[in-house]
């Protein structure tokens, strides 16, 4: 197959950079390697603005975003509360139309498909965590996870799903009901369940927000060693300024803009 594959390289305090290479080719030298550097550039925001409301109640969740985040790249959102962090989130997932501006995911304006288009897109391409676990009650664990990739009619790869529910010390759980887990365990859930089909995007939610400090830290990990190897790119917001560190760059947001210096770049 001549499918290219990616590699991150990061050189010392520099930023962080992509190669993309065909399996065949081997590549040996510095000098080569940076013949074949290209940034691309999977999620973008172009003036996205987002308005609720109107006349006196108006709110303006975003106000203006211009962001660009690479493939493979792991950011995280900081912010404080209302700060407009889980309305981008949405945005760039396509959950919901913007007031003005664009949403670009792999060059393409998503805010420019019809529902339908804009449903099977989000399933295809994007796995969320939200900050309601959103787990089908009358389905077990198990059933939850691999709810999305049944609805695709695609295989579900058990080993894989195995070590996922491993990694997240779920198998003792696999059997029982969203209503008689803890809400960590909950969360735990529907992290499994937005890694299971392998997105090429991930945007979480405070994935790790009713996660204790060694879980949450446990959590971060398996996010970011499943999205080194399967080359996806996760969005997360925390409030966690610790968990948010772990990402390899941090956007602030304030009142619906990214702060200056925030590194929307
Ligand atoms: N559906 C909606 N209708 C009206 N206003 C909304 C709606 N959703 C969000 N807002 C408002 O938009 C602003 C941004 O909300 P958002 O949920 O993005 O904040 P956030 O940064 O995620 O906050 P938190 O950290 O508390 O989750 C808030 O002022 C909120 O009240
Ligand atoms: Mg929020």
């Amino acid at each position: 197959m001549n499918s290219f594959k990616t590699v991150r390289f990061q050189k010392g305090a520099g930023k962080p950079f992509l190669l993309y290479y065909f399996p065949e080719t081997r590549i040996e030298t510095d000098a080569e390697l940076e013949g074949e550097v290209i940034n691309m550039v999977i999620l973008e925001t172009k003036n996205l603005k987002k308005y609720y409301g109107e006349g006196e109640s108006l709110v303006k969740a975003l106000d203006g975003v211009d962001l660009q985040i690479e493939q493979g790249e792991f950011v995280s959102i900081v912010g404080t509360s209302g700060s407009g962090k889980s309305t981008l989130l949405h945005m760039l997932g396509g959950l919901d139309y913007p007031s003005e501006g664009q949403v670009l995911v792999d060059g393409k304006d998503i805010s420019a498909l019809k529902e339908d288009a804009l449903a099977i897109f989000r399933r295809r391409k994007i796995g969320f965590v939200f900050q309601s676990y959103n787990l089908v009650p009358v389905l077990n664990v198990y059933e939850n996870i691999v709810f999305p990739i049944q609805l695709d009619g695609n295989e579900v790869d058990r080993k894989y799903i195995d070590s996922i529910v491993k990694t997240l010390g779920l198998e003792n759980k696999v059997n029982a009901l969203p209503s008689q887990l803890s809400g960590g365990q909950q969360q735990r859930v529907a992290i499994a369940r937005a890694l299971a089909a392998k997105p090429a995007i991930i945007l979480a939610d405070e994935p790790t927000g009713n996660l204790d400090t060694g879980t949450s830290q446990d959590v971060l990990g398996l996010l970011k060693v499943t999205a080194r190897k399967f080359e996806q790119t996760i969005a997360m917001i925390t409030h966690n300024e610790e968990i948010a560190q772990m990402a390899d760059r941090i956007i602030r947001i304030e009142d619906g803009k990214i702060l200056k210096g925030g590194d929307g770049r």
